[in-house]
């Protein structure tokens, strides 16, 4: 596990200056460490937008997922791809167009998420601009495919709220928090919380725990990246097992993701021009990959 920190990139830098290369020896997972995220606390960023999962079912119900945005209960998302295996997660999903917050039942909630989805949100645009920089991409060409990501309209990059209920003592086989998945857009910017239970998988397919760490901020490589990298940059495959211990499945384990999409008009396909990966038009694959994991 290699731990890195980008420090602030400052306006007069030599020409080529990078922020990171191609992750391509261990796994494609960084951690950056909390002062990235321009004044926000992490463990408060959990405080106020969790509050929304302790109101009754019946309450959450009303803010259901409408045009992609809102509230998924457990089971609805079935991120493993086996429809029959139960996933214990419920999560709150928003853009920043979003406009069903519950501020009736939770005054200031709207306001609370859209400060952590800000924070995510610029520092998504400096690792995009980071990548850019140390895959050699010329004509701004990453930067300006990601440029409508805080737009109404034309882009689908997401943050995702989690929630994972306690775990029944009693459940049936193969019960999992969140099932094995790669993410779907360009890259996934992740706060976990202190209970762990998140697991990536390594070149040689064995699966490794990642262990929380105060005050880290976890990107993921998603699919679209690897695309555009020819394969250089993989996907992480990762999933939530259902811990270990009957005193941790007891506990609840709250993470947010922030999923990072190429503007929905954007044609992927490699960067070096070179590689047998057709061109996919960035909106049709998010919608295959939905259409594949959600229930109904
Ligand atoms: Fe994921």
């Amino acid at each position: 596990m290699r731990i890195l920190y980008y420090p602030p990139v400052p306006s007069h830098r030599p020409e080529g200056t990078m922020r990171c290369g191609a992750h391509t020896d261990y796994g494609t997972i960084t951690l950056l460490l909390q002062d990235s995220l321009g004044g926000l606390e992490i463990e408060k960023a959990f405080s106020s937008t969790g509050k929304f999962f302790e109101l009754p079912l019946a309450v959450k119900e009303k803010y259901d997922r409408l045009d992609g945005q809102g509230y998924l209960a457990v089971d609805r998302q079935k991120l493993g791809g086996d429809s029959k295996k139960h996933e214990l997660r419920e999560s709150f999903d928003v853009e920043f167009c979003f406009n069903r917050y519950p501020d009736e039942e939770i005054p200031d909630f709207g306001a609370s998420v859209v400060h952590v989805m800000t924070a995510l949100d610029e520092l998504s645009d400096k690792l995009i601009l980071a990548l850019q920089s140390a895959l050699g991409v010329e004509n701004n060409f990453l930067v300006k495919a990601h440029s409508r990501k805080r737009e109404p309209t034309g882009n689908h990059t997401l943050m995702r709220i989690l929630y994972y209920p306690p775990v029944p003592s009693h459940r049936p086989e193969g019960t999992m928090r969140c099932g094995a998945h790669t993410d779907y857009g360009t890259i996934t910017l992740l706060l976990q919380d202190s209970l762990g239970g998140l697991e990536v998988k390594t070149r040689s397919g064995a699966w490794v725990p990642v262990p929380p760490l105060e005050g880290a901020v976890l990107v993921n490589v998603a699919d679209l990246l690897q695309r555009w990298t020819n394969n250089q940059l993989i996907a992480t495959e990762h999933r939530v097992m259902v811990p270990a211990t009957e005193h941790l499945q007891k506990l609840p384990r709250r993470s947010i993701a922030y999923f990072v999409h190429p503007d929905d008009d954007v044609m992927v396909e490699p960067l070096d021009g070179k590689g047998s990966l057709p061109p996919v038009n960035a909106e049709d694959w998010l919608n295959k990959r939905y259409k594949e994991t959600y229930q109904y």
